[in-house]
């Protein structure tokens, strides 16, 4: 790969694209252009890249000739579409959709995790569920110092995890409520604002939802633990950035809690809140890169057993800065 690759962001207007170019530009990942690539009703209109305008091009076949790296904000279908034809003409696609996740072959990064995986011939590298890249960047360290026996994962997840529109309902939806005027509900099930859904994605038949079942698949493979028992419940909060989750996790053996402080404390992308009387929050975590842990204890109803709250911007970490990441370790890598 060129040491200054060419890179196309698809998807350069949604949440996760605008915040990719930022990201390239804050990390300065190496590039000799920055194609931003989005809906024909886009197609024209300029994004930021650093103090730079880059005019939008639609979405074409065609929009990846002499593309290095495609990184992918779309959804799971024009992901399906469109990444075979990114690595067709010789890109290596990072895919933020869930659509290659669980693909046998094609590696799933969280690269303070398992970039070690990466190999020279990958073309498809996929950006994992945001929730999931928080969690697994934790339970990491934890499985350092003893094997994990289980894991339980409650979420509550922001907005802005559901794209722009989302965001939107929940700020409209609010300003109604103020106003008492009647609301619209199209990107949730129910009312979004001053309220609680306890379902992301749709329902399955054993009762969990997509969301939930993306979080147990998705650390299983990046952990590299296929049998790891691990449960979740995901929740739509009426936040507008950054997820929050209550972990409780089983061990084998006891972990003493200022040995897993330390551990955290020297770990790459982690910042602990270590006193138990100031702790990460979504309001403070937004635009930030870290994933923040606190409420730091031990499970009083197990042997071995901690209860963590762990919080991170969706966006960022939980998107666009674990793409750009996974795009400079290849750019480090495997440049000529
Ligand atoms: N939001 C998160 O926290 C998060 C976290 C992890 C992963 N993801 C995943 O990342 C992907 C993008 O999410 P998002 O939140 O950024 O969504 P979004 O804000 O709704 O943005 C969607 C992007 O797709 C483009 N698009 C839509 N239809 C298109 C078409 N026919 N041809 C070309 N481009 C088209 C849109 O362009 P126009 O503006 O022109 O319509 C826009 O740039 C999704 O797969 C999502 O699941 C999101």
């Amino acid at each position: 790969m060129n040491s200054e690759p060419t890179i196309a962001v698809v998807g350069a207007t949604g949440l996760v694209g605008q915040e990719m170019l930022a990201v390239i530009e804050q990390l300065k990942t190496p590039f000799s252009e920055v194609r931003a690539l989005a809906s024909s009703n886009s197609a024209g209109s300029e994004l930021e890249l650093g103090s730079d305008q880059i005019e939008v091009q639609e979405l074409r076949e065609d929009s990846f000739d002499g593309i290095d790296i495609a990184l992918f904000a779309t959804s799971a279908e024009l992901s399906a579409k469109y990444v075979p034809l990114a690595t067709k003409a010789g890109a290596i696609a990072i895919d933020n959709s869930s659509y290659f996740r669980m693909h046998d072959g094609i590696p799933l990064i969280v690269p303070e995790v398992n970039a070690h995986i990466l190999k020279r011939s990958d073309t498809v590298i996929a950006n994992p569920n945001c929730s999931t890249i928080q969690l697994t960047l934790v339970l990491d360290q934890i499985r350092k110092l003893s094997a994990l026996k289980r894991v339980v994962v409650s979420t509550y997840q922001s907005v802005s995890g559901a794209g722009q529109a989302a965001m939107d309902e929940l700020w409209n939806q609010s300003l109604n409520i103020f106003n008492q005027r009647e609301i619209e509900i199209e990107n949730f099930s129910d009312q979004i604002a001053f309220n609680c859904i306890p379902q992301i994605d749709t329902i399955l038949e054993n009762g969990y939802t997509k969301e939930e079942f993306k979080i147990i698949n998705e650390s299983r493979k990046i952990l590299g633990l296929p049998n790891l028992n691990i449960t979740s419940t995901s929740v739509r909060v009426p936040v507008f950035h950054s997820h929050a989750e209550s972990v409780n996790v089983e061990t084998e053996s006891e972990i003493i809690i200022p040995d897993l402080i330390k551990a955290l404390e020297g770990a790459k992308g982690i910042e602990v809140f270590a006193e138990h009387d100031r702790y990460p929050m979504q309001i403070h975590a937004a635009g930030g890169d870290s994933v923040q842990v606190g409420r730091i204890r031990k499970d009083v109803s197990l042997n071995f057993g901690l209860d963590l709250w762990i919080v991170a911007d969706n966006l960022r970490k939980g998107a666009a800065l674990n793409a750009v990441q996974i795009a400079n370790h290849l750019i480090e890598k495997f440049a000529d």
